[in-house]
């Protein structure tokens, strides 16, 4: 039997062409003036998400953390950080947000806990071999001494995966003793997914959650749950070389998919059932479409197109494979340019064509400052690339801010700094901070409206970018997002799209079943319409107003209505 909840209308359908925002709520709106952001912040700020016509807010963790790792060190997956509200506060975001037919969707964080979980703390008290451990990976160290970690697996931010403890209990109580892994930060140690308590604490979490009337869940690090911890523990010295055949010892393993099978049933107990998306940075191959099997999570994100150079070519191919991709895993495609994780896609595409990963984290070493970024024309591509997305077959998923044309905040003062990675790597990765600067509202407001003083400093350029300049405004990056997302529900049907020819390599041009058409000149000059194609069908353009009868301008997408 299903169970019944104040989840929003039951279309089981509703993800599958969603446009859903990613709010990153310590940095969103600041309702108790602390300098952190909340929860009831998120629900002052509902009229203002209406009428960006979202159909689903995506929430970061929003859970009691020390915030070693931005609230990804989760010490409680059930309750709110009581600097963000409460679970009534929780509760009335929900309403207000279905008030408002906009779907809640939470991040689930289930690789890791914090170091401050009662499980965890458990462990730390109980002795080498005890059922505490169990529920985490601790090992005995090699060597004599057992000094060194029990292998050579590095951390994602820098550093090792293992960390030392000093024993608290049993016969070596006061001495160093065993180790426990944690692939992120140390403040995040790794639960052991072969433990059925762990597994079933998740059902209990999901549980919590959807009976609260959430509506989806993100699911952080998917790929990682399920690792081969048989000894010796094999080597790999390198975590971004992932061997994906299913013999990695720590990503995209067989087994994951059963963990999520058994989510998938709970979520199934719930009318409508309710979502999930997997966050796997596996490579585009079968394995990662399971993930978004309708027997696993359902959809998983793929980050190719934020990977890719603003290039035609590209971003075709992209479209061609995640959709075929879609269509073999039975989900909707997932599409995505910016997220709390990656520079901020304005000044990834200000910067010189071709510029590598490294040469993005140098440029963010340099405060911003070299190579010179061409700001005019990484919003110009921006905004291009986000009207191409919004007219695709699939969720667009989208980061607060964006819709403000917000760059990456490249010079933050280091002593503000607070990202891991900067510490762990010894300053010499900055980090993600700069895509997580406090947003703002009010160009003229203390604090530029966000509330108390933020806990990352806004730039004064800000003000530029604010809300009450934008709004009303024909023609801002946020009247055309408020625009595109509005003609979007129009433009939605089908989940397929033909390519119509486009001969000069510079342009993309597709056709939604419904007639609808999207035009993007990738190139720097501008370019006649294609034969064909009548100018006073144009009802949307990323650039400056469309003139009838005009060529499209450079790096620009346009909208035709049938
Ligand atoms: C995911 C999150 C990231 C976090 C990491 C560890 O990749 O998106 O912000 O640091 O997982 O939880």
């Amino acid at each position: 039997m299903s169970i019944e909840t104040p989840a929003l209308h039951p279309d089981a359908n509703w993800w599958r062409q969603a446009a859903v925002y990613q709010i990153y709520p310590r940095s969103f709106a600041d309702a108790n003036r602390d300098g952190l952001g909340d929860l009831p912040g998120v629900t002052s700020r509902m009229g203002y998400l209406s009428e960006l016509g979202i159909d689903a807010i995506w929430l970061s963790p929003f859970y009691p953390s020390a915030l070693a790792d931005g609230g990804y060190d989760v010490d409680d997956h059930r309750n709110v950080d009581p600097r963000l509200g409460s679970l009534a506060d929780f509760d009335a975001m929900v309403a207000s947000a279905h008030a408002a037919d906009i779907r809640i969707i939470v991040d689930i964080v289930p690789n890791h806990s914090s170091n401050r979980h009662v499980w965890f703390q458990e462990a730390l008290a109980s002795a080498p071999g005890s059922a505490a451990r169990a529920r985490y990976h601790f090992l005995d160290g090699l060597g004599d001494d057992g000094a060194r970690p029990p292998s050579d697996w590095p951390s994602h931010f820098g550093g090792g995966a293992w960390t030392r403890v000093v024993e608290q209990a049993g016969p070596n109580a006061g001495k160093p003793g065993q180790w426990y892994l944690h692939l992120f930060a140390p403040e995040q140690p790794d639960f052991n997914w072969d433990h059925p308590e762990v597994r079933a604490d998740f059902h209990t979490t999901l549980r919590f959650w959807a009976d609260r009337g959430v509506d989806g869940f993100r699911v952080d690090v998917a790929h990682a749950l399920v690792k081969d911890m048989s000894l010796p523990l094999r080597s790999k010295p390198a975590l971004a070389v992932l061997v994906d055949d299913g013999t990695d010892p720590l990503f995209d393993r067989d087994a994951v998919h059963e963990v999520f099978a058994g989510w998938r049933a709970v979520l199934n107990e719930y009318n409508p059932p309710r979502t999930a998306v997997a966050e796997a940075w596996v490579p585009f191959t079968d394995r990662r479409l399971k993930y978004a099997q309708p027997t696993g999570l359902g959809q998983a994100f793929n980050f190719d197109l934020l990977q890719a150079p603003f290039v035609a070519a590209e971003f075709r191919a992209i479209v061609q494979k995640c959709l075929a991709e879609a269509a073999g895993s039975g989900a909707s495609s997932t599409w995505v340019f910016s997220n709390h994780d990656v520079i901020r896609h304005p000044s990834r595409y200000a910067l010189p064509d071709g510029s590598t990963e490294d040469d993005l984290e140098a440029w963010l070493l340099a405060d911003g400052e070299a190579p010179a970024a061409d700001l005019a024309r990484g919003l110009r591509r921006a905004r291009a690339a986000t009207l191409f997305m919004l007219g695709l077959p699939g969720s667009a998923y989208l980061y607060q801010g964006e819709e403000l044309g917000l760059f990456e905040v490249a010079d933050l003062p280091q002593a503000s700094l607070q990202d891991p990675t900067w510490f762990r790597t010894k300053h010499k990765v900055k980090g993600r901070d700069g895509c997580r600067v406090p947003l703002p509202w009010d160009a003229t407001a203390e604090n530029f409206g966000f509330g108390g003083t933020p806990w990352l400093p806004q730039p004064a350029w800000f003000a530029d970018n604010a809300v009450t300049v934008q709004d009303g405004v024909a023609g801002s990056t946020l009247e055309l997002y408020r625009v595109a997302l509005r003609w979007r529900r129009k433009l939605q049907c089908d989940e397929s799209l033909a390519w119509l020819s486009a001969p000069r390599d510079t342009l993309t041009h597709y056709r939604r079943p419904n007639g609808w058409e999207v035009l993007t000149n990738f190139g720097d000059a501008p370019t006649p319409l294609p034969a064909g194609v009548d100018s006073a069908t144009v009802v949307l353009s990323s650039g400056a107003p469309w003139a009838a009868g005009a060529c499209i301008p450079a790096e620009t997408t346009l909208w035709l209505a049938p």
